[in-house]
């Protein structure tokens, strides 16, 4: 369907470098899709602060983020991007909507009892992390949230706050709505197929691939990418065949191919190393124009900086009228006029 009255709002950390899972199972998809919808799309550096980066890799990572979603094909013209603190309304609204959040809700959260199991000292930001996030898609009334199956209960969570805030203070928000990519969804270590491919373990060797890897290293990544002791190249659902499911499903999503003409496509390959430098091979091709686009954009910081200052007023406009609805609604007075303040 072909409707810019369709709201996305999607998010993404900018902690350790983006790999190619954010790749297939989000930016691809949020660039394919960015002229049939509204949308936008958030360097979310206040969640990125829940891991508590150095002050230097944080302010790194956040360019370097925004300059790989550009590259990647987000277009300003169609898509809104800017970073998350840029616009203090998320941090505000994030303390509105804590106060109407009960604090089981949060603990229930699968993401936050696996990141603080075993853990010593647990910073309140970690339990908080869902509130900032619903914050996040609710000052926007999106109507889609694409985001990968891990962070489905976090907008589901949005979901009841945004419910639970409505029947208290009357209709404030729009309902969103997680939307899981049908493909892509999981892109699987390439070091261990049974776990999934993610930024924070980018720096384990032959793990992940990282969108601005050299096609050198993406080669050795993927010639080292595990698989089985047999030599069938199938698209399978037993654990044994992990590996090569994963180098499948990462050809199947580049080429965009049926999984039988995939299949076709390895019927005469000699073995494994045949299908791994294919793979590797599709992934050097898509990923090169990306780098390209990056370096150049990095040439420039400045240019960058104006991109997000020009996507942070977008934002602005739409998310302080929201807020203050909500400041409204629970009883907080407005300041008469904003410029005296
Ligand atoms: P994160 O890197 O956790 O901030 O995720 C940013 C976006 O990329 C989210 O929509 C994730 O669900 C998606 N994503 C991250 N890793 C993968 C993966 N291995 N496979 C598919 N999607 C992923
Ligand atoms: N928590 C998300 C993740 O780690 C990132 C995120 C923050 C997000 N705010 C969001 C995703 C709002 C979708 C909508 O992937």
């Amino acid at each position: 369907m072909t409707n810019k009255q369709i709201r996305v709002f999607s998010g993404v950390q900018p902690s350790g470098d983006p790999q190619l899972g954010n790749y297939l199972g989000a930016f691809r998809g949020w660039v394919k899709k960015q002229s049939e919808k509204d949308n936008f799309f958030c360097v979310v550096d206040l969640h990125a602060l829940t891991v508590t980066p150095s002050p230097e890799d944080l302010k790194k990572q956040t360019r370097e983020l925004a300059a790989v979603l550009f590259a990647c094909g987000l277009d300003p013209d169609q898509s809104t991007l800017f970073v998350q603190s840029h616009v203090s309304a998320h941090a505000e609204g994030c303390w509105l909507l804590n106060c109407v959040t009960p604090i089981g809700w949060l603990e229930r959260m699968t993401q936050f009892k696996d990141k603080s199991e075993g853990k010593e000292r647990v910073s309140t930001g970690l339990l908080d992390y869902p509130v900032l996030m619903a914050g996040d898609i609710l000052l926007y009334d999106a109507d889609e949230v694409p985001v990968g199956e891990d962070q489905k209960q976090h907008v589901e969570l949005s979901r009841d706050i945004a419910e639970r805030f409505n029947r208290l203070y009357g209709e404030t928000f729009k309902i969103p709505r997680p939307v899981i990519p049908e493909i892509g969804g999981r892109v699987m270590g390439l070091n261990d197929p049974n776990v999934k491919m993610s930024k924070s373990f980018a720096d384990i060797r032959g793990h992940a691939i990282r969108i601005l890897d050299t096609p050198e290293e993406i080669e050795r990544s993927f010639m080292r990418a595990v698989t089985d002791s047999s030599n069938e190249i199938v698209f399978s659902n037993s654990p044994e065949k992990a590996g090569v499911n994963n180098l499948l499903g990462i050809y199947k999503v580049i080429t965009e191919k049926s999984e039988e003409e995939v299949e076709k496509d390895f019927a005469s390959a000699r073995g494994y190393g045949d299908l791994k430098k294919a793979v590797a091979e599709v992934v050097i091709e898509e990923l090169r124009p990306i780098k390209e686009k990056y370096l150049e954009l990095m040439k420039d910081v400045s240019e960058l900086d104006r991109l997000l200052s020009v996507g942070a007023q977008q934002a602005s406009s739409i998310a302080f009228l929201k807020l203050d609805q909500m400041k409204e609604k629970m009883g907080l007075i407005l300041p008469v006029s904003k410029e005296l303040i």
